[in-house]
């Protein structure tokens, strides 16, 4: 029925129909960020500031550091730095169990949010990322400020995408909640 060579000419179509798919992905690639405090589009565009690991986050939503420093307690210290030298331990407590801010490992206790996240997504490093970078609209009764140094009215300095990522990473490893650990997924 079907002779050799057309079957080997669709087979040639189909297979550069998928390597224009997979190259137009590639090219597309980005992590659509959104705001917590309104929904609105983060823009942050990855420049040569940024290190590798946080470009590799802006296109794939992925933090490089979670899956590093849940294997490796020694390069989790980077992220508990960035937590202490920009004063979130001055809300979060110093082992981040809450203090006059919400818990962010959840340990439990009395607080409406010492077992659970005010934000649901901020189970996912995208997420989270989300909220630290342009902040929040106060659902626990407090607001956090807009972090990101690459977003307009950030605290002070700001942080860097690559700090972000790392403080992120760290209060991955100190959670201690029920809750599954969507982002070692
Ligand atoms: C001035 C006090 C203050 C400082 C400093 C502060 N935060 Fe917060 N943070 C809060 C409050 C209040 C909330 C709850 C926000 C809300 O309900 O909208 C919060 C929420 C959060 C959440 C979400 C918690 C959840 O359960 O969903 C994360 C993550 C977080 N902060 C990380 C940080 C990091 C990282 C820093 C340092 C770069 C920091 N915070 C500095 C007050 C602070």
């Amino acid at each position: 029925m079907f002779g050799n060579k057309s079957l080997k000419s669709a087979l040639v179509v189909s297979m550069l129909t998928l390597a224009g798919l997979t190259l137009s992905l590639q090219a597309n690639a980005a992590c659509d960020l959104v705001s917590t405090k309104d929904n609105s589009p983060i823009k942050i565009k990855a420049s040569e500031k940024d290190s590798a690991d946080a470009k590799t986050f802006l296109e794939t939503c992925k933090n490089p550091y979670t899956a590093k420093y849940a294997a490796d307690a020694e390069a989790a210290k980077a992220g508990k730095k960035v937590l202490s030298l920009n004063g979130c331990t001055g809300c979060h407590g110093g082992n981040l169990g809450g203090l006059m801010a919400p818990s962010l490992i959840k340990n439990g206790g009395t607080g409406a949010f010492d077992t659970k996240w005010v934000y649901a997504k901020n189970a996912t490093d995208k997420g989270m990322f989300e909220t630290i970078s342009a902040g929040t609209p106060g659902s626990s009764g407090g607001v956090m400020s807009v972090w990101n140094q690459n977003l307009e009215g950030h605290v002070g300095d700001g942080l860097t995408n690559d700090e972000l990522l790392k403080a992120i990473a760290y209060i991955r490893t100190q959670y201690k909640g029920d809750g599954e650990k969507t982002w070692l997924k």
